[in-house]
């Protein structure tokens, strides 16, 4: 089938690049001409684990190319996709100016009846409203489809390829078979496809973000309670978590949840509660507390060196906001190191795939390192944001010898009480106290995980 992507990001580029992979005739439009060129010469412009391979081996096949051209882009597919961003405006709520814009492209240059599939993560009532905003102003009728794409950042080509479900989200039930019929070579291990109400999609997609943000930050909440009460919230974690009702996916307490979606969408579903007339307390709090956890790490260090941190230097592992990705955006790494900076401390910092978008964020402010033990040099403290597997076993007596001061503030819960002990770090986990650590560690067998 011929089929156009609009928006060549995250979902955007995967999905052109997956839909190719299975025959499909796919052109990916884009108005970054710096992105489009990139992308015709074979750079996937974002790190994302096998991206890189699919792209080529399908450009090469011809089934896959790039373009700024809005009208050829418009007229090659019988469906066109829409992944464009919908970031959070300053009040919360998502801003479809970019959604708007592709659909008076696509009423502008439509030259026959098409399927406009809605990608990105949109509120309830935006299939109604593109729908009639192009069809208002096209020639020929279009009808759009929801189709929320759950993808994760870092392992994003596996989703798409299997993912746990398809939800269509359809007024029209020729529109939802053509968009389920496109999608049945990924579903062929019986993974359900869910055809719905165009709203119940675009709400089930709000939900599901909700969900696990939800379960982030009541983790976070209990581990903040551990660290007051000198509890290891890991031996909690694994109380709760093998209670088969609870499970212990996204039930690691951190910094805080970021990236492009969790924090944009929990506010884009308190916007849509809001609009509806029904409170939204619950997640305003989910909201609130990660807001207060991505300073959890920022507070431990000032705890401990005070407020003034000129003369001091942080070194930094880890600053995308999830492993296997280079994505920065509303990563808790960003915000620490913006505190840091403010009160005077000097930072440096290591990401295995993130640097490039780092030294675009922050120029000169902070020094860059592509190698980790070398972000080490003369610090008096290393804080750990992101859990890329490297950070998980490195060399402790490396690390002691080129820091000024064995302090650890770790973020994700990296590293067993009982190793901290056994290489003499000074260590600040989440829910689970220093105190709590010099106390117990000599009396207990302390093997945690
Ligand atoms: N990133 C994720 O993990 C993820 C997962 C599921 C859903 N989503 C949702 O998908 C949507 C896209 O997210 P993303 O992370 O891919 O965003 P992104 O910022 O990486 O990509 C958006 C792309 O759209 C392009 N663009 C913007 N306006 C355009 C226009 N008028 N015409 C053509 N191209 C245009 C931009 O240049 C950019 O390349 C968002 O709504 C997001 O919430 C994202």
């Amino acid at each position: 089938m011929k089929l156009t992507v609009i928006g060549s990001g995250y979902v955007g580029l995967v999905t052109a690049v997956c839909l190719s992979d299975t025959g499909n005739d796919v052109v990916g439009l884009d108005n970054d001409p710096s992105k489009v060129e990139a992308l015709n010469r074979g750079q996937t412009v974002i790190f994302e684990p096998g991206l890189g391979e699919i792209l080529t081996s399908n450009m090469k096949a011809g089934r896959l190319r790039f373009t700024l051209d809005k009208p050829a882009a418009i007229h090659h597919g019988d469906v066109i996709f829409i992944a464009v961003g919908t970031p959070p405006k300053a009040d919360g709520s998502p801003d479809l100016t970019a959604i708007r814009a592709v659909g008076d492209d696509i009423a502008q240059h439509v030259d026959k009846p098409k399927i406009v599939v809605i990608k990105s993560t949109v509120p309830v009532g935006t299939g109604d409203e593109l729908e009639q905003r192009i069809n208002a102003k096209a020639p020929f009728k279009v009808s759009v489809v929801n189709n929320p794409e759950f993808l994760k950042e870092g392992s994003a080509v596996a989703d798409f390829q299997k993912p746990d479900r398809v939800i269509i989200g359809a007024e029209n039930a020729e529109a939802a078979a053509v968009i389920s019929e496109l999608h049945e070579p990924f579903i062929r291990n019986q993974r359900p496809v869910h055809i719905m109400r165009r709203a119940a999609a675009e709400m089930t997609k709000y939900a599901a973000n909700a969900a696990l943000a939800t379960r982030i930050s009541f983790i976070n909440q209990v581990a903040n309670i551990c660290d007051e009460l000198e509890i290891d919230v890991n031996d909690v974690r694994r109380g709760i978590g093998s209670d088969s009702r609870i499970g212990f996916q996204f039930l690691y307490p951190g910094a805080g949840y970021g990236g492009s979606c969790f924090p944009k969408d929990v506010q884009g579903l308190i916007y849509v509660a809001k609009r509806a007339g029904v409170t939204a307390d619950l997640l305003e709090s989910v909201h609130q507390v990660n807001v207060r956890q991505r300073l959890v790490i920022y507070n431990k260090i000032i705890t401990r060196f005070g407020q003034d941190l000129a003369k001091l230097t942080f070194a930094i592992w880890g600053v995308a906001f999830k492993p296997k990705t280079d994505d920065i955006r509303e990563a808790p790494a960003v915000i620490l190191i913006e505190k840091l900076l403010q009160a005077g401390a000097t930072v440096r910092a290591h990401d295995p795939e993130a640097l490039a978008n780092l030294r675009q964020r922050f120029a000169d402010r902070v020094s860059c390192h592509e190698q980790a033990y070398q972000a080490l040099d003369g610090a008096d403290a290393l804080a750990i944001l992101t859990e890329w597997n490297e950070f998980r076993s490195p060399n402790f007596e490396l690390m002691r010898a080129r820091m000024r001061q064995p302090i650890i503030f770790d973020g994700r819960n990296l590293y067993s009480l009982e190793t901290m002990r056994k290489h003499q770090f000074e260590y600040y986990g989440i829910g689970r106290s220093a105190a709590y650590a010099a106390r117990y560690s000599d009396r207990l067998d302390v093997s945690l995980p």
